[in-house]
């Protein structure tokens, strides 16, 4: 998938799945994130085997990976993961983390739009996403997004510098997501994403 689209401030990204040939790019991506924004990744991505090993794990189809690119540079970078254990076979968790002056244009919903029709193309019927607690935007779009379930889990995991925070989970079945999206659509801001 290839898809420009224009941002709330008229600027233009392109949004396109991931290859082996953003790995620099990623790193790069990553080692721009303010440490702030990187204490709360599960995975230390500044790390090329790290970067290296997401890049494998979509291709093998254990995740979907998505970049929005302004240029030649990785702005956001989304992901759709599927576990592959066949209990929870149904389930993709979403991944999404947006470079900061491209915050707040309508980026993040724009690909959590792309990311819900990839799981729908895998035949995931529920997306879970996991966060810390200090993560407030995250809870407040995906909230947006219709994701209303909410289980906390107090102390559950480690951000990067080793505190102990809670994590928080959020699920969604697809379908209501998609009657969120609707909403989106009808209002203003929608469709200036689009
Ligand atoms: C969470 C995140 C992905 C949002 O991306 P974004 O591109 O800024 O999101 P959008 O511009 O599409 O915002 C959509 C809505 O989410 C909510 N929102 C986003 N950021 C918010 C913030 N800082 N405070 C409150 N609400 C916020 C708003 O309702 C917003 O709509 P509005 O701008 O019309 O008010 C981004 O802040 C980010 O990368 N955070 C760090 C990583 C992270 O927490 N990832 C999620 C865990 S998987």
């Amino acid at each position: 998938m290839q898809k420009h689209v224009k941002l709330r401030d008229e600027s233009e990204v392109l949004i396109r799945e991931m290859t082996r040939k953003d790995l620099a790019g990623s790193l790069a991506f990553f080692e721009s994130l303010s440490e702030e924004d990187r204490t709360y990744l599960r995975r230390d991505v500044t790390k090329n085997e790290v970067v290296a090993r997401r890049i494998r794990e979509a291709e093998r189809g254990a995740a979907r990976r998505l970049v929005a690119m302004a240029g030649d540079q990785i702005v956001a970078d989304g992901s759709l993961e599927l576990s592959g254990e066949e209990w929870k076979n149904h389930i993709g968790e979403l991944r999404l983390i947006i470079a900061r002056p491209y915050r707040r244009k309508g980026l993040g919903i724009r690909m959590a739009r792309e990311l819900f029709l990839l799981a729908a193309s895998a035949r995931v019927e529920e997306i879970v996403v996991r966060m810390m607690r200090p993560q407030k935007a995250a809870r407040s779009i995906f909230r947006k997004l219709g994701f209303r379930q909410e289980v906390i889990l107090p102390d559950y995991v480690r951000d990067l510098s080793g505190t102990k925070q809670d994590m928080i989970l959020m699920r969604c079945d697809l379908e209501g997501l998609w009657r969120e999206m609707e909403d989106f659509v009808a209002t203003g801001d929608w469709q200036r994403t689009q």
